[in-house]
C-alpha cells in the first residue's frame, strides 16, 4: 500500500517523480505529492485524487540537478485529502517524510512530540516520523533517522530528505523497499516498475536496513550502525511490459497475456515426461499440506487442495493467511506450509510464513514477483513468472497459480514414486493454446456484459474444482465494478441464497465436464424454476443446457484438473466488460491496492 520514489540526480526532478508515482499508482490512488530541494529549500505539493489526472505547475519546470522525494497514497489512518497526503514536513520545514506503512505506536510519540511543542497537522501515523526526526536531528539525516526509528513500532518503507543535505535516507522493515543505481543518479522506490525505465540494476533493502543515497553513491547498514554488503540485481522486465500496448486497460492486456503468462511457468518444467521442480524439501516426506494466502491467492489455494489431495493423496488444509498467522496452528514435522503471493509483500501471508518458520515448519512459496520479501523468506520456492501485473484485479496471476500447484502436485506425486498420467501432461503442454481459444470469446461475452451491466447482484455457483472458480468470479467483479456478488457450491444454494432468486438476479453456472456435472443441472432447474436469469459455462452442447440457460457461453474441453484455468478466462472477461461498460477506473478501482502492505 502506498508508493514511495526518491530521486538524487541531474535530471529535471518533478515530471521524473510524476511519472514513477504514475507507475507505482497501483499501490494506492487517493492522494499524492511530492517534495523537492530547490535553493536550499524544500518545495511542496500535495493534492487529493490520482495523479494521473494532476497537470503539472508551470514554476515547477526545469529544476534539476537536486534531490526529491514523492508518494501516492492508500489511507490507512486519515481521510484522503491535502492535508494528510505525504510528503509531511517538520516544524521546521527543514525535513521532507514520505512512508508507507503503519506506525502501531503512533498514538504514545504523538502525545510525547505535542509535549515538546511538535505541531502535528494532520491524522496520519506517518507525520509523526517526521517530527521524531527532527528531534534528533542535529546536523546529520543518517544519524537521525536511526535514532528516531529505534522508537518505533510497525512497519515502514521510508524516504526522507533535509534541505541542506545532497541524500536521501531511506529505511525499510516491513514494507518493500529498493535502490536503483544508475549513471550520476540514484532512485528510491517501493518496487521496480519505477527504477525500470532509469536503470535495470537495483539493489533489495532488508528489514532494519538503512541506506544513504547520494548521486554517485550509496551505502547501507543494519540496525547496529554495521555497513551491509548489497547484492546488485539484474531486472529482466522490458519498459514494453509496463505499457498497455493498445489495450484500453492493463487488466485487459493481462487477462490476453496469460497464454503468454502459462508458458512462462510452464517453460523447462515437463520434459521427458517428468515434472523439473528443484525444490529444497524431501516430497516423499510430506504428511499434511496447509496452504496459506489471501483473496485472489486463496481462492487458487482452494484450487491447489483438490488438485493435490486428488493426485498425492496428501491431505490439505487451506487458511486465510490473516487467520492462520493468529490462530497458533498445530504444525507437526513433515507438514509443509505453501504460502501463495502475487506480489510477495502481502503482510498478512508474510507474517504467516513467519509464524510457521517459529514453529520450524518447513515452507515453500509459490510467487510471482522475483526478489520480494516473502521470495526471500521460504525454504524453497517456485517463481510464477506471469510477469508483471499492473491491474488492481489479479488475472494472469492466478491462473499461473492454478498451474503451479498442478505442477506440483504432479511433482509431488512423482516424487513419491508413482506414475503420471501422460495424457494429462500432454493436454497440460497444450493449455496455453486452449486459453488462447476461450479469449475469442470476448466479444461475445461484452453482448452478455451489456445486458447486466446495471444490475445490482449476481450469484456465481460450480461445485468441486469449480467452486473456487466461482468465488473468483464473483471476486473479480465486486472488486472492478462494484456490484455485490456471491460464489457458492452449487449445491449450497438451497439452503440460503436460494431466497434471494427472483427476475432480477443474474446467475453464473460452471457447468463443465466434470465428475458431478449432472448434479449443476439440479441446480440449474431449481433456479430456472424461481425465474433466475441463468449465464451458462459450459464445453457441452447440450439441449438441457440450452432449455435452462438464458446465455451459453462455450468453453473448450478439457480434463477436470484443468478445467478451473479455461471457466474462469470468461468470468475475468465478463467482469472487465461489465466494468468497463460502467465507466469505472478498471485498473484502479475504488479503496484497493494492488499489494496491500499493512494488516
Ligand atoms: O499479492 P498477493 O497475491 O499476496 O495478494 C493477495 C490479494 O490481496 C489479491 O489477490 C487481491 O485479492 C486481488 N486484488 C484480487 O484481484
Amino acid at each position: 500500500m502506498c508508493g514511495i520514489i526518491g530521486y538524487v540526480g541531474e535530471k529535471e526532478i518533478v515530471p521524473l517523480l510524476i511519472n514513477g508515482l504514475k507507475r507505482l499508482e497501483y499501490r494506492g490512488y487517493d492522494s499524492f505529492g511530492f517534495c523537492i530541494q530547490n535553493n536550499s529549500n524544500l518545495e511542496i505539493i500535495k493534492k487529493q485524487g490520482k495523479i494521473s489526472e494532476f497537470v503539472e505547475s508551470p514554476e515547477l519546470k526545469n529544476i534539476s540537478n537536486t534531490i526529491g522525494v514523492a508518494h501516492t497514497r492508500w489511507a490507512t489512518h486519515g481521510r484522503p485529502n491535502e492535508t494528510n497526503a505525504h510528503p509531511h514536513l517538520d516544524c521546521k520545514n527543514e525535513i521532507a517524510l514520505v512512508h508507507n506503512g503503519i506506525i502501531e505506536n503512533y498514538y504514545t510519540l504523538k502525545e510525547l512530540l505535542i509535549k515538546k511543542g511538535h505541531r502535528i497537522t494532520s491524522e496520519t501515523d506517518s507525520e509523526i516520523l517526521v517530527h521524531l526526526i527532527e528531534d534528533f536531528y542535529s546536523g546529520d539525516l543518517e544519524t537521525a533517522v536511526s535514532k528516531a526509528l529505534g522508537f518505533v513500532e510497525g512497519t515502514f518503507g521510508l524516504a526522507v530528505i533535509h534541505k541542506h543535505e545532497r541524500k536521501i535516507v531511506a529505511a525499510r522493515r516491513g514494507s518493500p523497499l529498493v535502490i536503483g543505481i544508475g549513471d550520476n543518479e540514484m532512485i528510491v522506490s517501493s518496487d521496480a516498475t519505477a527504477v525500470l525505465e532509469h536503470t535495470k540494476r537495483l539493489i533489495y533493502l532488508h528489514d532494519n536496513e538503512i541506506a544513504s543515497v547520494e548521486k554517485n553513491s550509496y551505502y547501507v547498514r543494519n540496525i547496529e550502525g554495521e555497513k551491509v554488503k548489497k547484492e546488485i540485481h539484474e531486472i529482466k522486465w522490458s519498459l514494453d511490459q509496463i505499457e498497455k500496448k493498445g489495450f484500453k486497460h492493463f487488466m485487459l492486456k493481462e487477462i490476453f497475456e496469460q497464454p503468454k503468462a502459462l508458458e512462462n511457468v510452464l517453460r523447462g518444467r515437463i520434459r521427458d515426461g517428468r515434472i523439473k521442480l528443484s525444490l529444497n524439501l524431501d516430497a516423499a516426506k510430506i504428511n499434511r499440506i496447509i496452504i496459506t494466502a489471501c483473496g485472489t491467492s486463496w481462492h487458487a489455494a482452494l484450487i491447489g487442495k483438490y488438485l493435490i489431495e486428488n493426485i498425492v493423496s496428501v491431505p490439505v488444509e487451506v487458511d486465510y493467511a490473516s487467520e492462520f498467522r493468529y490462530r497458533n496452528p498445530f504444525l507437526k514435522e513433515n507438514d509443509l506450509v505453501i504460502l501463495i503471493s502475487q506480489s510477495g509483500e502481502t503482510a498478512d501471508t508474510l507474517a504467516a510464513l513467519r509464524e510457521a518458520k517459529s514453529k520450524n515448519a518447513n515452507t515453500l512459496g509459490i510467487i510471482n514477483v522475483v526478489g520480494s520479501t516473502i521470495s526471500r523468506e521460504v525454504d524453497s520456492g517456485i517463481y510464477t513468472h506471469a510477469g508483471l501485473e499492473v491491474g488492481v484485479a489479479s488475472t494472469k496471476t492466478f491462473t499461473s497459480q492454478v498451474v503451479t500447484l498442478l505442477l506440483l502436485a504432479l511433482f509431488f506425486r512423482q516424487e513419491r514414486g508413482l506414475s503420471l498420467d501422460k495424457e494429462l501432461l500432454k493436454e497440460i503442454m497444450f493449455l496455453p493454446e486452449k486459453v488462447e481459444e476461450t479469449l475469442g470469446k470476448s466479444e461475445e461475452i461484452r453482448k452478455v456484459a451489456y445486458d447486466f451491466y446495471s444490475s445490482e447482484n449476481f450469484l456465481y455457483l460450480g461445485r468441486g474444482i469449480n467452486f473456487p472458480v466461482a468465488l473468483e468470479g464473483a471476486l473479480k467483479l465486486k472488486e472492478i465494478s462494484y456490484i455485490h456478488a456471491e460464489g457458492y457450491p452449487a449445491a449450497e444454494m438451497k439452503h440460503g441464497p436460494i431466497a434471494l432468486i427472483d427476475d432480477d438476479m443474474p446467475v453464473v453456472f460452471l457447468a463443465t465436464n466434470g465428475t458431478i456435472f449432472k448434479k449443476v443441472l439440479n441446480s440449474m432447474e431449481e433456479v430456472k424454476s424461481r425465474g433466475g436469469r441463468i449465464i451458462t459455462i459450459t464445453d457441452k452442447k447440450n439441449s438441457v443446457i440450452d432449455k435452462l440457460s438464458d446465455y451459453v457461453i462455450t468453453v473448450p474441453s478439457v480434463s477436470e484438473e484443468i478445467s478451473s484455468v479455461i471457466n474462469i478466462i470468461p468470468l475475468q472477461l465478463l467482469a472487465y466488460h461489465i466494468a468497463d461498460l460502467k465507466k469505472l477506473d478498471v485498473d484502479r478501482p475504488r479503496n484497493l491496492a494492488k499489494s496491500v502492505t499493512v494488516e
